[in-house]
């Protein structure tokens, strides 16, 4: 078993070393922010991530993992110091990296003994080699250092079981020693290693999630088609999902993907192929679309209505998908702003993100409209001229179409999710709007 040092208590730092104490090693996990090291040591997860809290009591209890700002104590002796810290989006779509080389000077200060630096994080191709280089010109002791790139691919909601139970570990690496420290380092897994080069590794990450994207897009093209020709995009996804080269996972048409990664690596991507002087236009079309879908049912909102001022707007989700409180790219936030600018009363209900959002849109008066969060969806509903269905919580699920037509003043809802069956709606008495069928 080895000693692991983790730079980073984000999602990919704190589940990775929260699972590498199950399976074993002995982990320390380093983060600058000490009242979140605090918290983490006396077992309270900073992120809301299902069965992480659990696994993190009972690693804390066992003794294989503990909570640091000390970075020098923890990667002095460390076998391997995997680096999780973020890599946020700049203005111009590239990756920011003074996190990483943060890290990285920190490592070449502070390591003892022979040790291989490994990046979870997602970084643009090529960049593992100048970490490399970074840390060996700052190296202040005499060993052996490697950097290997060993990206992850774990899903906001589902990290733990993604981590412990992942379809393939992807290791990126330029020798022997590295790989074989690796592999090692995740025989208790057991599961599928791919073992390719460095570049090929930092590669794979993102080809992967702008796959995704591209098929979430795709779907999305098509949707918009549908609506258009008269047919249903969930009964195409159905129809297409039986061909196994097509296969039936991310075929669902929605309001536009979100979230820390998909739209943050489609730019980088993007990025990256322009700087090196070629176009890659298949993501490009991704992002493109993706910008409009965001504001779609916001805009066939505003065909149908003279206006939404003075009108009590219901938003049921704002977190960019259930299970998380992460509201990064989230839809929510694309169509807030606009339903406050044209003077929308918004009454808001998330299960677990609303307090995240109150940060960014207090609760209270705008120049136009106002913001209410509620803890219930009867509130939310009661009333509503208009109801905006932006994430598909299984609270949301559960409101049936009878809700609608009983607790709002009209019973109008956009669903960006196609939680329903038009006719079930219709039934119902609910005017209903979804994405990619017809209404
Ligand atoms: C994504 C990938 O799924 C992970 O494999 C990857 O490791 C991770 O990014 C990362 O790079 O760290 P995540 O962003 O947590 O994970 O969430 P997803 O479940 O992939 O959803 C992303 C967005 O796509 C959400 O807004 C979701 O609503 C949307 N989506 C997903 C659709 O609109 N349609 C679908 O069929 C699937």
């Amino acid at each position: 078993m080895f000693k692991v040092a983790i730079a980073g208590t984000g999602y990919v730092g704190l589940v990775s070393g929260v699972c590498f104490a199950e399976v074993g090693h002995q982990v320390t996990c380093v983060d600058i922010d000490e009242k979140k090291v605090n918290l983490m040591k006396s077992g309270v997860s900073p992120i809301y991530e299902s069965g992480l809290e659990e696994l993190m009591q009972k690693n804390n209890a066992e003794g294989r993992i503990d909570y640091t700002t000390n970075f020098q104590s923890a990667y002095r002796n460390a076998d391997v110091i995997f680096i999780g810290v973020g890599t946020p989006e700049q203005p111009d779509g590239s990756a920011n990296l003074s996190y990483i080389s943060t890290v990285a000077r920190q490592i070449a200060e502070s390591v003892e003994n022979d040790c291989l630096v490994v990046v979870k994080s997602t970084v643009p191709v090529g960049t593992n080699d100048k970490v490399e280089q970074f840390i060996k010109d700052f190296l202040v002791n005499d060993v052996r250092i490697e950097v290997a790139s060993n990206p992850e691919f774990l899903a906001q909601g589902s990290a733990v079981h993604d981590t412990l139970y992942a379809e393939r570990i992807i290791i990126g690496t330029e020798s022997k020693w590295a790989e074989d420290r690796l592999r090692e380092i995740y025989e208790p897994f057991h599961l599928p290693i791919v073992s390719v080069n460095r570049r090929s590794a930092e590669m794979i990450k993102y080809a992967s999630n702008d796959f995704l994207a591209l098929k979430i897009s795709y779907m999305n093209d098509i949707a918009n088609l549908c609506e258009l020709v008269g047919a249903d995009v969930q009964d195409v996804a159905e129809g297409m999902s039986f061909d196994e080269r097509i296969g039936s996972k991310f075929l669902n048409a929605g309001i536009g993907f979100g979230g820390s990664c998909f739209p943050k690596d489609t730019k980088a991507l993007d990025n990256i192929s322009r700087e090196n002087g070629y176009e890659l236009r298949t993501v490009k079309a991704a992002i493109d679309v993706n910008k409009d879908q965001k504001i779609s049912l916001y805009k066939k909102a505003s065909k149908r209505l003279i206006t939404f001022n003075g009108l009590k707007v219901a938003v049921l989700g704002l977190t960019f998908k259930p299970g998380t409180d992460d509201l990064r790219e989230a839809p929510s936030l694309a169509n807030v702003p606009l339903l406050l600018e044209q003077g929308a009363d918004i009454y808001a209900y998330d299960p677990v993100g609303a307090s995240n959002f109150s940060k960014v849109y207090p609760e209270g008066d705008f120049d136009k409209g106002t913001i209410t969060y509620v803890d219930d969806i009867e509130q939310a509903l009661a009333n509503a001229n208009v109801c905006f269905i932006f994430t598909e919580w299984g609270e949301v699920k559960a409101v049936t179409p009878d809700a609608y037509k009983r607790l709002m003043r009209t019973p109008l809802v956009y669903d960006g999710r196609n939680i329903y069956e038009n006719y079930d709606m219709r039934e119902a008495g609910v005017e209903y709007h979804s994405i990619g069928r017809a209404s």
